[in-house]
């Protein structure tokens, strides 16, 4: 079975990861470095892992979680697309398992909300759940506030992110902290709505129930 190392070895997926960010750099968007892959990848093993799904399940999300946003060296829009068809070729030559490919082209061609992110299978739900939680102050790579765009604030204000998977309760909660002198907590729910009821449906997909805790007060 190929492994999330075998994946993170090859050096074009290394070089087109740090492409794709760079360019979408260029236009003023978000980090989605390298730290990004790695922890949405990290998530995906852990959400899976820790609800009981199997070892080769959790794996396939931890590749899935690593290659996912790699698209955005086509293109920012459609990276999800761009991205399955990438990692077709990548986990093609490292010779995996076809049915294997197959789960993670859907998983990756699925987790951006412009395309409906639907959970099309558990890593797909895994996926939308560890990529949507990873919202930090460190991501905008803007230095000027007057030029940040409201989704520059919303991620600017979290001073903390993090996700909390209770499988006795079937509860996965995603705690953030927001400096509300620089966006309230209503402007960030307003702002990330579409990732949160994707969250949610990811969530109930995996039997699970969604939580958003902002500042401790619940928002879902
Ligand atoms: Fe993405
Ligand atoms: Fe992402």
């Amino acid at each position: 079975m190929v492994t999330l190392e075998q994946v993170k070895a090859s050096e074009i997926v290394q070089q087109y990861l740090k492409m794709g960010n760079q360019f979408i750099g260029n236009i003023g968007a978000i980090e989605h470095n390298i730290q990004h892959a790695e922890q949405t990848s990290q998530l995906c093993r852990h959400i899976l892992t820790t609800l009981g799904y199997s070892e080769k399940e959790a794996e396939l999300g931890a590749i899935a979680g690593y290659l996912h946003d790699i698209g955005n060296l086509v293109n920012r829009y459609g990276h999800g697309m761009s991205g399955a068809l990438m990692a077709f070729k990548i986990l093609l030559d490292l010779n995996m398992d076809p049915e294997d490919i197959a789960t993670i082209m859907g998983a990756i061609g699925n987790h951006e909300e412009q395309a409906g992110g639907h959970c099309v299978n558990n890593v797909a739900a895994a996926l939308i759940l560890a990529d949507k939680s990873d919202v930090h102050r460190s991501r905008v790579r803007k230095q000027d506030f007057a030029v940040f765009t409201s989704r520059d604030r919303v991620n600017y204000a979290v001073t903390h992110s993090g996700l909390n998977v209770d499988p006795q309760q079937k509860k996965i909660t995603l705690c953030i902290n927001i400096d509300t002198s620089v966006c309230s907590v209503m402007e960030y729910f307003e702002i990330f709505l579409t990732k949160m009821l994707m969250s949610r449906r990811a969530a109930q997909y995996l039997g699970c129930e969604f939580e958003l805790l902002i500042n401790d007060y619940k928002l879902l």
